[in-house]
């Protein structure tokens, strides 16, 4: 079966919130992302709220069709808003305030207790967790005792890698990290970095279900957008 596309939409908001004004709709985003085929919608709700907002979120959980997977972090603030709005699934993340993304999986190991009680009160509420981790087993491990049902796999550095080399010994570490888990008796899916070019070999990980993409296909959305906007603005000036 084919590995489901999960797609983030964070970047959409990001535009909107250039002009702090109304448009790009994250909402329509989402709606057009479910009509090319999308599995599901991912967002980030940061606690500096720089991109995706508390409205988006919820008009999102009445409007989206296929699945929400909500990434936050593991914090008192975030897990109430979970469990008022209930997304099918949340994705527990580390979050530093100035960072330009996500920089790396979360240390489930280093902060067991805290992360399990997060698990525990978000399954409760009947919402589905993934736990965002790095291809490293200890993390893989340590998110199976928080309870996670799911990990998401960091695959960042597999796509930032410089050298045939690195990339090769990133990957395997992504393949081995999907095969422990998957023993271990949790679901697996992946994200960060992947485009056009290397989400393939990726996607052929046997057992990882489900990739979650923003940056490159709102990169290219703009893109292959382009031509269209700019004659509808033609025929406007005529
Ligand atoms: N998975 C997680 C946990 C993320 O934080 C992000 C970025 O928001 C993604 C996947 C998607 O990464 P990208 O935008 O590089 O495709």
């Amino acid at each position: 079966m084919a590995v489901k596309l999960g797609v983030n939409i964070d970047h959409v908001a990001t535009v909107r919130e250039a002009r702090k004004t109304v448009e790009p709709e994250p909402i329509a985003a989402a709606v057009l992302a479910e009509l090319g085929g999308a599995d599901g919608i991912t967002i980030h709700l940061r606690a500096d709220r720089r991109h995706i907002k508390d409205r988006d979120l919820r008009l999102l959980r009445q409007v989206v069709k296929t699945r929400l997977n909500l990434e936050m972090a593991a914090t008192e603030g975030m897990i109430k808003i979970a469990l008022e709005v209930k997304p099918h699934q949340v994705t527990l993340v580390p979050e530093k305030p100035n960072e330009v993304t996500t920089e790396g999986g979360l240390d489930v190991e280093g902060n067991l207790e805290h992360i399990a009680q997060a698990v525990e009160r978000l399954k409760r509420g009947g919402i589905t967790v993934s736990i965002f981790v790095d291809p490293d087993p200890v993390q893989v491990k340590a998110a199976k005792e928080a309870g996670a049902d799911f990990i998401e796999i960091h695959t960042g550095l597999y796509a930032d890698a410089t050298t045939e080399e690195e990339r090769k010994a990133e990957y395997k570490k992504i393949v081995e990290a999907a095969q422990l888990a998957q023993n271990l008796g949790l679901r697996v899916n992946a994200g960060h970095g992947l485009n056009y070019r290397n989400v393939q070999p990726i996607a052929s990980i046997p057992g990882i279900e489900e990739l979650n993409i923003g940056h490159s296909i709102v990169a290219r959305a703009v893109l292959v957008g382009m031509e269209r906007a700019v004659r509808e603005m033609k025929e406007l000036l005529k």
